[in-house]
């Protein structure tokens, strides 16, 4: 790989100011200072240090995003803000895009990254990794409505749903509950309930598979995952 391409993509600096801080001697590869922004590394092998600092070399980005309602969970759109309209610039042009998607008026986790095979695992139904959601739903959530996400629900389209769990955490006219479930119909938290005659009213998804929403992060926050969160997420199985 170039250079000025590695240092542009470990966040460096956008292309043309890596070009520069080479050309002007701040890039050592290997202890030797290199002054051309064009000449090739080896990532995974060659120790680069950029203006003082060692650059450390990793594949995939991997963000953890608590996503605010009104922004949509796509990469572009001519009409709406997007999630990646939600990142810092040196995020762009990174290939970056959401693992699945939160609707307009849901918030909470939301991964954003560029490692492609691991968004497919993630969202294969035959992975079986759950999502977790918190939600408040109009009306009282009964004994009969967890059974009913137990047993898998029909959805208005036919469809049955695989089974999921519902635990009641404050019961009400307006009851809150957990939702866990392992696939991402469109809609589907929405609709599992709408077919027991309730409405979600408020959605927030907390947690995917073993990555848990940071509680510090305010809506529209985002933060890199850590060592040990990528680590647990890359252990589903290929
Ligand atoms: N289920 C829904 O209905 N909406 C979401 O955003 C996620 C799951």
């Amino acid at each position: 790989m170039r250079l000025d391409r590695f240092l542009a993509n470990m966040g460096c600096g956008t292309r043309s100011e890596v070009k520069h801080l080479v050309k002007s001697g701040k890039v050592t590869v290997n202890g030797k200072i290199l002054r051309d922004p064009g000449v090739q590394i080896v990532p995974e092998q060659d120790q680069i240090i950029c203006d003082g600092q060692a650059v450390e070399y990793r594949k995939y980005i991997y963000l953890m995003l608590n996503k605010p309602a009104g922004v949509i969970s796509a990469t572009e759109d001519v009409k709406e803000r997007t999630v990646l309209d939600l990142l810092d610039p040196k995020y762009y042009n990174k290939g970056i895009f959401p693992v699945g998607r939160l609707d307009k008026d849901t918030e909470g986790l939301l991964l954003l990254t560029n490692d492609g095979p691991l968004g497919h695992r993630l969202l294969s139904p035959k992975k079986k990794v759950f999502k977790t959601y918190y939600a408040r739903i109009q009306g009282w959530v009964t004994a009969e409505d967890q059974e009913a996400f137990r047993d898998g629900i029909l959805l208005d389209d036919g469809y049955r749903t695989l089974p999921g769990d519902l635990t009641i955490l404050a019961e009400g006219p307006v009851s809150e509950v957990e939702v866990m479930i392992c696939e991402g119909k469109f809609h589907q938290v929405k609709r599992m309930f709408l077919a027991l005659g309730k409405q979600v009213v408020y959605l927030k998804r907390v947690a995917m598979g073993e990555l848990v929403l940071d509680p510090r992060l305010q809506l529209g926050e985002y933060r890199e995952l850590e060592p040990d969160e990528i680590q647990r997420l890359t252990r589903i199985e290929e």
